[in-house]
């Protein structure tokens, strides 16, 4: 059974724009990274992989495809205000992480030019995508009567650094775990157009193509540095990414249930269909993948993302601060159990899966 958390109401930074949620451990985060040792890589194993997924960028497909149409006009009139609260908290949600992915891309872009013309090249046509995409939610966010202030947020929020290793994998995962998270809601809505509430889910089916050239291009770095992949170092990093990603998909999913319910769709299936086709993805980049038939992988899954709904009805409490950090204890060490416990369920191994293939 999938409880909602209620979104609180939109508060609102000046008129017509939105106050950033609060940073929470699952809101998206903002990345920097070291520049220097991404100029510096040697891709020489991956060079025609990385060419191909640069030719691909220049294509361009999506050059028209972000352009709003009349469907979009009075479109949320018809939408109750529970639907719209869980509507705005989905949007900014999606809004914050392609900004993310926009400034991290943009930067690299800027850095790398007159060192890595490749890279610089690729980067500055990923930002040019992430740049769309986030415009298009943004705009979307008007229909709501809010938009965000995507410079002050610029600025606002904390910057995270992870070394270039740990930019690599997770990037890739999110760019393939975006890709599936759009095209499973398409075609959902494809199945139920009753359920297709508004016109923003008719573009995903060609905007989910972007990350999944992004996410081809992020395979391809990936593969060309063996020590990501060819190392028990690597194995180990990959499913800790792996199940960080999963992990926060899975508590992402059931906090916002309201969202999937409007849209018709059951939160609990959704969520396991988008790591199960995510995690097969990730067998062509990966060393190791997760065992989503082990019957205690998901268990484990939802009982992260129970305890983290405890946890967040405690904060949400009236009661007083070190009553609500005993309560707390036991919630965030289910949590941190279970994930150990995830951590160490046995993995598939996807070199041996890909020697077999070949
Ligand atoms: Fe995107
Ligand atoms: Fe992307």
């Amino acid at each position: 059974m999938v409880t909602a958390f209620t979104p609180p109401e939109a508060t609102t930074l000046r008129p017509g724009i939105k106050a950033p949620v609060k940073e929470t451990l699952l809101t998206p985060r903002f990345y920097t990274t070291d520049f220097e040792a991404i100029a510096n890589m040697v891709l020489d194993l991956q060079d025609e992989e990385i060419a191909a997924a640069l030719e691909e960028l220049r294509a361009d497909y999506n050059r028209h495809h972000f352009v709003r149409d009349e469907n979009f006009d009075s479109a949320i009139d018809h939408l109750d205000k529970k639907t719209r609260a869980a509507f705005i908290d989905f949007l900014e949600r999606s809004c914050t992480s392609e900004f993310s992915g926009f400034l991290l891309f943009k930067e690299l872009s800027r850095k790398l030019k007159g060192r890595s013309p490749v890279l610089a090249e690729a980067f500055g046509l990923l930002a040019r995508d992430e740049a769309r995409h986030a415009g298009f939610i943004n705009k979307a966010m008007v229909d709501f009567g809010l938009s965000l202030d995507l410079g002050y947020l610029t600025k606002q929020r904390t910057y995270t650094f992870f070394p270039p290793e740990w930019v690599i994998y997770s990037v890739y995962l999110s760019e393939k775990i975006g890709y599936w998270r759009y095209i499973l809601v398409f075609r959902h809505l494809e199945q139920h157009p009753e359920h297709n509430l508004y016109p923003l889910f008719n573009y995903f089916e060609n905007w989910c193509q972007d990350e999944n050239r992004h996410g081809d291009f992020f395979k391809a770095l990936l593969r060309s540095q063996p020590k990501m992949w060819d190392t028990w170092q690597g194995r180990l990093w990959g499913r800790f990414f792996l199940l960080t990603v999963f992990a926060t998909h899975t508590m992402t999913v059931f906090e916002r249930a309201d969202f999937y319910e409007a849209l018709g769709m059951d939160a609990k299936q959704y969520n396991i269909d988008v790591i199960r086709n995510t995690n097969t993805t990730t067998a062509r980049a990966f060393a190791e993948i997760m065992d989503t038939d082990n019957p205690k992988f998901f268990e484990l899954l939802e009982d992260c993302s129970q305890a983290n709904e405890k946890l967040a009805e405690i904060t949400l409490g009236d009661r007083p601060y070190l009553v609500k950090l005993l309560l707390k204890i036991p919630q965030i060490a289910t949590i941190i159990w279970s994930l150990l416990r995830l951590y160490f369920l046995k993995p598939i191994d996807a070199e041996a899966l890909r020697s077999e293939v070949h």
